[in-house]
Formats: C-alpha cells, sequence, structure tokens
C-alpha cells in the first residue's frame, strides 16, 4: 500500500462518505442495529452518530485500515457503550461462530476484495434471529448507465481505494449466504449516477447457509 492509499485516501473517503444524501442512507438502517453490532468496513467511523445506546450494549468495528479508524476518534469516544476496533480486513472475521446479534455494513461491499468470503463470515458470526443491514452502491439497473460503470471501473478502483461500481449488491448477498428480507432501492440525490445507486435494507442468514 502507497503513501496515497495509507495517509491520503482516508481523508478523501472520510469526506466523501459525508455528504448530505450519503449520510441520509446511514441514518435508514444503522439506527435498527441492536445488541452486540459488527460493523465491517467501519472506516472512518461515519455511522458512529447513528447507533442508538439504548439498543446497542456493544461494537465491534472491523476494516483494515488502521488509519482510516485514527480518523473517527472523537465519534467513538462520545458512545456510551463499547467500541472495540479490530484492524483486519472482512474476509477474516476473528469472531466465534454466532456470537453477534447485528452485523452492518455501509458502503464497503464495493471495495472489499472478496465480498461473497467476507459475507459467508458474516452469516457465520450472526446469532439466529440475527440480521444484516446494509446500505451499498452498485450495479444500476439502466443499461446506459450500466455501459458507463463498466467502461470507468477500472480506472475508479485505482483512485477511489479499490471501490468497484459495477457489483451486483442483491447477487452477492444472495452468494454470500444471506436472504434478503427488505430491499429498497434509488438513485442518490446529487451523486452522479455511476455511483449512486444504492440499496439498503435487511438480511438474514440463508436456511441453506
Ligand atoms: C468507501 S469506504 C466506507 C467506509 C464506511 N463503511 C462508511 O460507510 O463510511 C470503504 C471501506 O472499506 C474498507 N475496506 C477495504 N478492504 C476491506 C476489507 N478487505 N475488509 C473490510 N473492509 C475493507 C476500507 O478501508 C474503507 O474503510
Amino acid at each position: 500500500m502507497g503513501f496515497y492509499e495509507r495517509r491520503i485516501l482516508p481523508h478523501v473517503i472520510n469526506c466523501a462518505c459525508a455528504s448530505k444524501p450519503i449520510m441520509r442512507q446511514r441514518e435508514k438502517v444503522v439506527p435498527l442495529a441492536r445488541g452486540e453490532v459488527l460493523e465491517i468496513g467501519i472506516g472512518t467511523g461515519l455511522n458512529l452518530p447513528y447507533y442508538d445506546p439504548a439498543r446497542v450494549t456493544r461494537l465491534i468495528g472491523l476494516d483494515p485500515s488502521e488509519k482510516s479508524w485514527e480518523l473517527a476518534g472523537k465519534r467513538a469516544a462520545a458512545l456510551p457503550f463499547t467500541v472495540e476496533f479490530v484492524g483486519l480486513p472482512g474476509e477474516a472475521i476473528p469472531l466465534a461462530d454466532e456470537s453477534v446479534d447485528t452485523v452492518v455494513v455501509t458502503f464497503a461491499l464495493c471495495t472489499i476484495p472478496d465480498p461473497v468470503a467476507a459475507l459467508h463470515g458474516m452469516a457465520r458470526v450472526l446469532r439466529p434471529g440475527g440480521e444484516l443491514l446494509f446500505a451499498e452502491h452498485g450495479l444500476a439497473p439502466d443499461a446506459g448507465v450500466q455501459r458507463w460503470q463498466n467502461r470507468v471501473n477500472g480506472f475508479w478502483a485505482a483512485v477511489a481505494g479499490g471501490c468497484n461500481l459495477n457489483r451486483d449488491i442483491p447477487g452477492l448477498l444472495a452468494a454470500g449466504g444471506f436472504e434478503v428480507s427488505e430491499l429498497q432501492t434509488q438513485y442518490l440525490p446529487g451523486t452522479p449516477r455511476i455511483a449512486g445507486y444504492n440499496f439498503w435494507g435487511r438480511a438474514h442468514r440463508a436456511a441453506s447457509a
């Protein structure tokens, strides 16, 4: 990982992912988290203010970028429940089977190199009755937008820390062992369409997983 990825990119992502339309997406899913929570790809902790302290007892945040987590400092210190950071990738969740009530993943399935492996790990650590809460951007339904997403994806990933524009989020969730119980989609206002098609909702471990 070069200087740009280690030192500059966390600041760029911290700003880009704090736009009003994206913060509204966080507000739609994060307050639903309950009990012991694992957040995958927690980044700079932009979701932290949206956790409901009356519902959450403990939060474990996992991300390979320790530099990003440094930027979460004040947001994390303000919370009344325990927040622990683990500097590991989502493909290597170091928790026991069936050990958390909620897994949260926002704007990270685009970037995780092996999202299906990471999702299998998320399904593994969820207790029976537990839920995955997600808010992600990905492959748009319109052929014209998809064409541009596919065309610029390589360049985009190179400058945006490995973020892919064209991942099929419902397909990944299914391949990763989840059944979606609630799914909403829309192009976010004020966001370029190639990066603005959003999926959010809730999922549980599929019976077959
Ligand atoms: C666009 S940022 C989003 C951060 C945060 N989830 C949010 O909603 O603001 C993508 C995040 O994915 C993280 N990431 C990259 N590779 C990862 C991996 N293998 N497992 C988990 N997270 C990863 C990056 O470090 C970065 O924090």
